[in-house]
């Protein structure tokens, strides 16, 4: 270890102490009980979720319903009637309106009521209104803000940093194959993205081999995102056909160096494994002990030229027919990762002043970033 890296280490764990002590006096515990900062676009669906029929959702403790209106736009509410508190995503969309399954009250897409079908000849419709949220639909994905509104039309304006819903080319690219996984564990969001961040863990998922012999190289730090870039081997490399052959039969894999970059892009995960591999979480935080995750794996194929040439009805249908090719594997990763999310979690919570060791930088650096936000949204919407 270099002295510039020493100095590093010690002066992170100084910082790291002293945004802890913040939090502490912030009122929470520590980063395991922190809230996460509701002002970014949040993936809540897959767009294919929400058809016809409403979808409930839920964001660190807000109860939403996404539906989709005659027209095809997509929409989010409170989850909630005003009429009698029930839940509207019981209910069914009617033209541009959601109505209750309870006694059929109509909202717009604002959140006012619309309709409400016994109304006496000297009644109004009531003056309620449930809290509407902006949507976006963008990359397969529909993205809700489930914080401050002002804040994201001051972003919109460029009056503060640009914010957007993270954006994932490779979703309609003709040259990638995706395959999507769901993440729902007993943990707080710090211990799936510290997961993320921390490469060491390849042992946990030697039965896979999706890398090994990770080394940290450099970490950067900004506002808004951690980036760490390792270098590792991989059989991972799809530039000729017989190799892909490696991803299903193990004895044909052939490791070779490649780096390895995982991003902390709050509050969502990027990764990239060489050129070929690329894996994204779209994190949902939904409680201080329950996160909700999707997992995003991207193959590319951009080493088959002669593909490239083909007729994009034919390119369609390759993309499509491949989707899910990596389920088993990304499914497997996903079930070892939770199994250690949710013992730590449960560690966490038998014995919070316990403190466990830590040697990565790169997991110091996303507490602080866990930490850092936290503190801006408590500023922000104070
Ligand atoms: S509870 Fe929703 S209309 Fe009555
Ligand atoms: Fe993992």
């Amino acid at each position: 270890m270099t002295a510039a890296s020493d100095r590093f280490n010690s002066a992170a764990s100084v910082a790291l102490n002293a945004q802890v002590d913040v939090a502490a006096s912030s009122g929470h515990k520590d980063v395991r009980s922190l809230p996460p900062n509701l002002n970014h676009w949040y993936a809540l669906a897959r767009s294919r979720a929400v058809a016809e029929k409403p979808l409930a959702v839920e964001i660190w403790g807000q109860a939403i319903v996404l539906y989709r209106d005659g027209d095809g736009d997509i929409h989010a509410l409170e989850d909630r009637c005003p009429h009698r508190q029930v839940k509207l995503s019981h209910g069914a969309v009617v033209g541009q309106n959601l109505e209750c399954a309870y006694h059929a009250w109509q909202f717009d897409s604002q959140g006012h009521c619309a309709e409400v079908p016994y109304l006496e000849k000297n009644q109004k419709l009531p003056a309620c209104k449930i809290r509407s949220y902006p949507t976006r639909e963008q990359d397969g994905f529909i993205w809700v803000w489930p914080g401050d509104v002002a804040l994201m039309q001051a972003d919109d304006a460029g009056d503060v940093e640009a914010t957007a819903p993270l954006e994932i080319p490779e979703w309609d690219h003709l040259n990638y194959i995706a395959t999507v996984s769901t993440i729902d564990c007993e943990a707080h969001f710090s211990f799936l993205i510290e997961n993320l961040m921390d490469m060491y863990h390849g042992h946990l998922h030697r039965g896979f081999q999706a890398w090994a012999s990770a080394a940290l190289e450099t970490l950067e730090e900004t506002p808004h995102q951690v980036d760490a870039l390792y270098t590792a081997e991989s059989y991972y490399k799809i530039d000729k056909i017989w190799s892909i052959s490696q991803l299903f039969f193990p004895a044909l894999r052939r490791l070779h160096p490649e780096p390895l970059r995982v991003t902390y892009d709050y509050p969502n995960w990027t990764s990239s494994l060489g050129d070929d591999f690329r894996i994204l979480c779209l994190f949902v935080p939904i409680s201080p002990t329950q996160t909700k995750a999707h997992l995003i794996h991207f193959v590319s194929l951009n080493a088959f030229w002669r593909l490239h040439k083909l007729p994009v009805k034919f390119r369609r249908f390759v993309k499509d027919s491949l989707f899910g090719a990596a389920q088993k594997m990304l499914d497997g990763l996903v079930r070892e990762d939770v199994v250690m999310l949710e013992e730590e979690q449960a560690a966490y919570l038998a014995q919070p002043h316990r403190r466990p060791y830590e040697l990565n930088r790169a997991c110091l650096a996303v507490q602080r970033l866990i930490v850092a936000q936290a503190l801006a949204a408590s500023v922000e919407s104070p």
